[in-house]
Formats: C-alpha cells, sequence, structure tokens
C-alpha cells in the first residue's frame, strides 16, 4: 500500500474518539489524499435504522445529509454490508448526485459485531481513479472506526 496510506492508518489508529473524530478524519483524509475531494461519514441513525445520516464531512456541501438504507450508492452499501468502488458515478442508476464535479465514489461500511453502523464515503472529480489500494485504505479505516465504536 502507498506510503501516504500507511501514515494515514497509523494516524487514525492512534487518534482518541473524541467528539469530533469524525470532522478530524475526514478532514486529515480530504487534505493528504489528493485525488479525494470530498471525504464524510454516514452512519446508521440509532432510533431508525432504515436511515443514514451524515454526521462529518470535508468538501463542498450537499444537500445529501439524511440519506435511506438502499437508495445511492451510500445506501446500497449499506443494505449489500459491501465497498462499493464507483469509477463512473454516470454509468449508475441508483446514484445520489452531490456535485456535478464528481465522477468517482467509494463507499466503505463500518462494521460492530457484523452489523453496519455507518460507512465512509469519498467522492473524486477524477474518473476511473480509485484502485484496490483505495479500497483496502478505507477498509481499514473503516475497521479502526468500527474498533473505537465498538470500545466507547
Ligand atoms: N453519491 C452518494 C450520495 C452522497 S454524496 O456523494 C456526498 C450516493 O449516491 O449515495
Amino acid at each position: 500500500m502507498q506510503r501516504i496510506f500507511e501514515d494515514l492508518i497509523e494516524t487514525v489508529s492512534a487518534m482518541g474518539f473524541t467528539d469530533d473524530y469524525y470532522q478530524k478524519v475526514s478532514d486529515l483524509i480530504e487534505e493528504k489524499v489528493p485525488h479525494y475531494d470530498w471525504v464524510g461519514f454516514y452512519m446508521i441513525d440509532p432510533g431508525d435504522k432504515s436511515m443514514l445520516d451524515l454526521v462529518a464531512f470535508r468538501g463542498e456541501d450537499t444537500e445529501h445529509v439524511r440519506i435511506p438504507v438502499g437508495e445511492g450508492i451510500c445506501g446500497q452499501a449499506a443494505a449489500r454490508k459491501e465497498s462499493f468502488v464507483i469509477q463512473d458515478v454516470h454509468k449508475e442508476s441508483n446514484y445520489l448526485s452531490c456535485s456535478p464535479k464528481v465522477n468517482s465514489e467509494i463507499v466503505v461500511p463500518i462494521f460492530v459485531d457484523y452489523e453496519v453502523v455507518g460507512e465512509v464515503d469519498v467522492d473524486s472529480h477524477d474518473r476511473g481513479v480509485f484502485t484496490d489500494d483505495d479500497r483496502l485504505f478505507l477498509e481499514k479505516i473503516a475497521e479502526i472506526t468500527g474498533d473505537k465504536i465498538k470500545g466507547a
């Protein structure tokens, strides 16, 4: 995996699970990875587990602050419990557009005891830019985050 990803994994692992954890991680990752233009966390609403709420992000504002499980790339990743790597969002029929500038997207679920509790979402303005390294990196960030949630 690229050095930049290894360094970020180390930094995020060492971070405390503070109230601003999701914001700090979003800021850090968006700043450090050149092809990431929007980074955010959607978390399952504990009061209505059919909904995902945007809890923190770094990038342009989005109208999609609450997404039903099953809708869009975010909702599908939560419903299917698997990572979605979309190289060209314009080819997707079940997609919620946040900005016309976005061309590709990765969404990775965060699990606690095999249950999806949220997800990390990354958008890029570049098309076809994501590799297995990006997916593995974000899956590691999701795993670290799931462990922190469980330990809280
Ligand atoms: N594109 C996402 C919506 C969230 S934005 O990317 C910030 C989707 O289709 O679910």
